[in-house]
């Protein structure tokens, strides 16, 4: 493991009932860098995202993020290290209906305990960021989808995590909103150092990337090193 190794899952198996979702995954992501997943559907992109999260618990194989072993972690272990040190975007936004945008982006950080205030103005200047300012006070159904996403985007990096999981996060935008949400995502994670692992089926996307890894039939291969 290099010095500026974060995240190194190695030989990671995952089923669902009898249906194997992993077998022999291995991934490890460098602090800062934004590394594409790509693969067929069903190949276990999604999985292999929720287990480098801690959201899933492989049956088997290793996952070392500085120095803590994930696979064996307690959940509440999991829980806390996903509100500190991680931030997630998925496809549909997945912002909390009943909030205001602001509120949404606030939120990871309510959760770690800021106050609202505090909370609320670097909130604000995340939308300033991702250029939905003027979308503050409005709910996520008063939004469109591309706006929804930038919202998004501000909420994955307001804590400033180590890394952020996205999947998919373009794949229900037209190419012109695709576009500018990868900009804003890899921009923003570029300025504060955040490591991305982005799952994305369009080469167009993983072309932000600063490297390919594609995953087959459960398991991965990396494609930079194969060159
Ligand atoms: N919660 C679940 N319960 C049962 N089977 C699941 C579950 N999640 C995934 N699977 C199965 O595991 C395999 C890998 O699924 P996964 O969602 O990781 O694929 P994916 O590469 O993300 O696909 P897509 O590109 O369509 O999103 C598939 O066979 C899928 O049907
Ligand atoms: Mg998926």
């Amino acid at each position: 493991m290099t010095a500026d190794t974060l995240l190194k899952a190695e030989g990671i198996h995952k089923s669902f009932g009898s249906t194997p979702a992993l077998s022999g995954a291995s991934l490890s992501i460098t602090a800062g860098e934004l590394v594409a997943v790509m693969g067929p559907s069903g190949s276990g992109k999604s999985t292999l995202l929720h287990c480098l999260a801690g959201i899933l618990r492989p049956e088997q194989g290793s996952i070392d993020y500085q120095g803590l072993e994930l696979t064996t972690s307690a959940d509440s272990r999991l829980s806390a290290l996903r509100r500190s040190d991680f931030g997630f975007l998925f496809q549909f936004g997945q912002l909390v209906p009943e909030l205001s945008c602001l509120e949404n982006v606030a939120l990871p950080l309510r959760l770690n305990g800021m106050r609202r205030r505090p909370a609320e103005e670097r909130a604000a200047e995340w939308l300033e960021r991702t250029d939905v300012a003027d979308l503050a006070a409005k709910r996520p159904g008063e939004i469109s989808g591309g706006q929804g996403q930038r919202v998004g985007v501000a909420r994955a990096l307001v804590t400033q995590p180590k890394v952020v999981f996205a999947d998919e996060p373009t794949g229900a935008l037209d190419s012109l909103n695709g576009e500018r949400v990868m900009r804003l995502l890899a921009g923003a994670a570029r300025d504060s150092g955040t490591a991305v692992v982005l799952v994305t089926h369009e080469s167009r996307v993983a072309a932000y990337a600063d490297r390919e890894v594609v995953v087959r039939d459960g398991r991965t291969r990396d494609l930079t090193a194969a060159i």
